[in-house]
């Protein structure tokens, strides 16, 4: 990994997170998390302030150890009790069926074989269990796309593992999970990062 992936990504996550675009998208999506809610790629916590009442416990995933540490503050100051429950989305140590509310925000562009992680979350999820996400990918304009496919490469490289080309929705699907609810389309900022999937999916 060394020190750029693990040092110096991890601060930028910290300033790139906090974007007005971020930051005004999270409450829908997150909002309406309930019961023991998983949420993978916590990074620095900026989805804690937006759980509501119907949340009773927060576990998280996360690799960075720096991410964690400003996540467990954030937790301290908001009075949620977080439990660090593992540090890799493709192999969790969690019971099976067990959760009720999986979050995961800008995350899956990041995992290095998304495919072991969307298995591992159904693992864990209930049946009746949903997985709230807001993830960035493959752009549905062919000129975008393709300076997505042609850029993917060396972007992945310095930008800590993240891919401009994936297809969460496609992944999902494969993994076994159908969509409640599913919205596609470029939020605010730089075309090849902010084409847009997010919604509600649930175990089919
Ligand atoms: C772009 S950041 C998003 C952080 C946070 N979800 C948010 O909305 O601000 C991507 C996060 O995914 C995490 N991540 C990368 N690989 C991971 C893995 N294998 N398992 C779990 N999290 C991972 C990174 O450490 C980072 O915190």
């Amino acid at each position: 990994m060394g020190i750029y992936n693990d040092f110096i990504i991890p601060h930028v996550i910290n300033i790139v997170m906090r974007a007005p675009m971020a930051k005004s998208e999270r409450p829908g999506v997150v909002g309406s998390a309930r019961g023991k809610v998983l949420e993978i790629g916590m990074g620095p916590g900026f989805n804690l302030p937006f759980y509501g009442p119907d949340v009773s416990q927060v576990l998280a995933v996360e690799p960075s150890k720096i991410l964690i540490n400003k996540a467990l503050q954030r937790a301290k100051k908001l009075g949620i009790n977080l439990s660090i429950a593992g540090h890799d989305a493709m192999e969790m140590d969690i019971e099976d069926n067990s959760i009720d509310t999986i979050v995961v925000t800008w995350v899956l562009c990041s995992i290095p074989e998304p495919e072991k992680a969307i298995s591992e979350m159904l693992r864990v999820l209930k049946p009746d269990g949903r997985l709230l996400f807001i993830e960035h990918g493959l752009a549905d304009v062919p000129t975008t796309a393709k300076w997505q496919n042609r850029l993917n490469r060396p972007w992945r490289c310095c930008a800590g593992g993240c891919n401009i080309n994936r297809k969460p929705d496609d992944l999902l699907e494969k993994g076994g999970f159908i969509f409640e609810k599913l919205e596609k389309g470029f939020a605010d900022g730089p075309k090849l990062l902010s084409f847009e999937y997010k919604g509600v999916a649930r175990p089919n």
